[in-house]
């Protein structure tokens, strides 16, 4: 361990000791503290007691701008008025029923009047059952078992997608025909032969692995922005080529918007003019709330349709497009005007041309990546576009901006990415940035 990071950390552990009390507390009923390893860290999480606009409070005192937004979630920031006023009003009513409520219509008008492709949409509470569904409905639909997906994205946590997500790159393969690798333990090894596993933003290479399993591959399924890899946005003619040759080939074009929605009204789709058979969405349609959804062609989405006799896929959930999230999803889709697409934009450009600026000032190996209201540090000279290239990053440089970023007052993700919602003003962009210098300072770049 460098003596910068072995210095952050130990800042990190003096400042937040009531953290390391809970965590320890919390480590005896449940498996390393917590149900979410996205948010568990080393040496401990520390312990969030509210949000509140950008800001996020500890339970040490802390107060930290919020660069993170629950993992690119709460676009509108925390506790928005709009949100909490609906919340409340619907929790006056009631929170779930065994029976659809109004709201949810509301909801899905508002998904099928802003997204292109979707003609119908169905609500679940999770990304990973949204993309768990849309590949379900292509194998249903087309009758075929196999799907492609991009080596180094994350689609959820369901078997069919836990393959090759971030793989050891000795375990790897080809770089252009890359082999499938199992996540974690606990998945049938069978499930490796079900994937191909394509390079991210290689068209070509794509293409010959599509053709060669055409006739076995009922989706292609691939992130509009790939957010595992630090928001590597899809060139345009990566996705235009997937979409020509899926249509050529009877396969399934499946779009896992779940972060990429954010980037515009209609979604990453209306900003790259590109329409997939089906979608998943998840993060911002739900306001915070846990959600997901999914949706896309008629004729696709009919499998789901009980109403004239048994539904080809099965579909139940007992908190599927509950009022209450539903409540909090128009909230949040109804501030998100064009105006407030166009703020989020501009915020993001402004902090990734600054990081920029800085970085290039002090000669830091780093580079910066992202789109729209989306950016990422990356610590590598190499520029990044697929998971090869990503995977080039100093991980130990990373963690100690990471921990210096935390001690400085602001919360990224491990990996130090980051996200600007409407409510973050340009003073805490500047700050941000210039915390990033300080981290840079104290680890001897600059
Ligand atoms: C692109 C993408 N797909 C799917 C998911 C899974 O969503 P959830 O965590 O709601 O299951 C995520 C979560 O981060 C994601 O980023």
């Amino acid at each position: 361990m460098t003596n910068a990071l072995q210095a952050e950390i130990e800042r990190y552990k003096s400042r937040n000791q009531e953290s390391l009390r809970l965590h320890e507390r919390a480590a005896q009923v449940m498996p390393g503290g917590d149900s979410r390893n996205s948010i568990w860290w080393p040496p401990f999480p520390t312990y969030v007691t509210r949000g509140e606009g950008s800001k996020l409070y500890d339970v040490d005192g802390n107060e930290r701008v919020d660069m993170l937004n629950n993992m690119t979630t709460l676009i509108l920031g925390h506790r928005h008025p709009s949100v909490v006023k609906a919340m409340r009003e619907q929790l006056d009513d009631g929170v779930s029923f065994p029976a659809p409520s109004p709201p949810v219509i509301d909801w899905a008008e508002m998904m099928v009047d802003r997204v292109p492709s979707v003609d119908k949409v169905r609500f679940v509470n999770s990304g990973t059952e949204a993309t768990l569904n849309a590949i379900r409905a292509a194998r249903a639909f087309t009758g075929r078992e196999m799907i492609a997906k991009c080596e180094g994205a994350y689609h959820g946590t369901h078997d069919a997608v836990s393959i090759s997500v971030q793989p050891p790159i000795e375990s790897a393969g080809d770089a252009l025909n890359p082999d499938p690798v199992i996540g974690f333990e606990g998945i049938p090894s069978r499930v490796v032969d079900d994937i191909v596993i394509m390079p991210y933003n290689d068209i070509e290479a794509c293409e010959r692995i599509i053709r060669a399993n055409a006739e076995q591959l009922a989706a292609v399924i691939v992130e509009p922005v790939n957010g595992q890899s630090g928001f590597i946005p899809a060139d345009p003619a990566f996705l235009s080529g997937l979409r020509s040759l899926t249509s050529e080939l009877g396969i399934l074009l499946v779009f896992d918007e779940v972060i990429a929605f954010r980037i515009s009204r209609g979604g990453a789709q209306e900003y790259y003019g590109v329409l997939p058979d089906v979608t998943a969405f998840g993060k911002i349609i739900g306001g915070g709330m846990p959600v997901g959804a999914f949706g896309g062609r008629e004729d696709v989405m009919a499998l789901y349709d009980p109403s004239n006799g048994p539904p080809r896929v099965q579909h139940a959930g007992t908190f599927n497009g509950n009022p209450m999230t539903a409540a909090a999803g128009i909230a949040t889709l109804g501030e998100l005007t064009p105006a407030a697409y166009r703020e989020l934009d501009e915020k993001g450009e402004y902090v990734r041309e600054r990081l920029r600026k800085l970085i290039a000032e002090v000669e830091a190996p780093i580079r910066v990546s992202g789109i729209s209201s989306l950016f990422s540090l990356q610590f590598t000279t190499t520029p990044v576009t697929d998971y090869r290239s990503y995977a080039t990053n100093d991980k130990e440089f990373a963690q100690t901006m990471f921990m210096g970023l935390l001690n400085e007052g602001y919360v990224a993700s491990s990996r130090c990415a980051g996200n600007v919602s409407t409510v973050h003003e340009h003073g805490e962009l500047d700050g941000f940035v210039d915390a990033v210098g300080r981290v840079l300072e104290r680890s001897g770049h600059g």
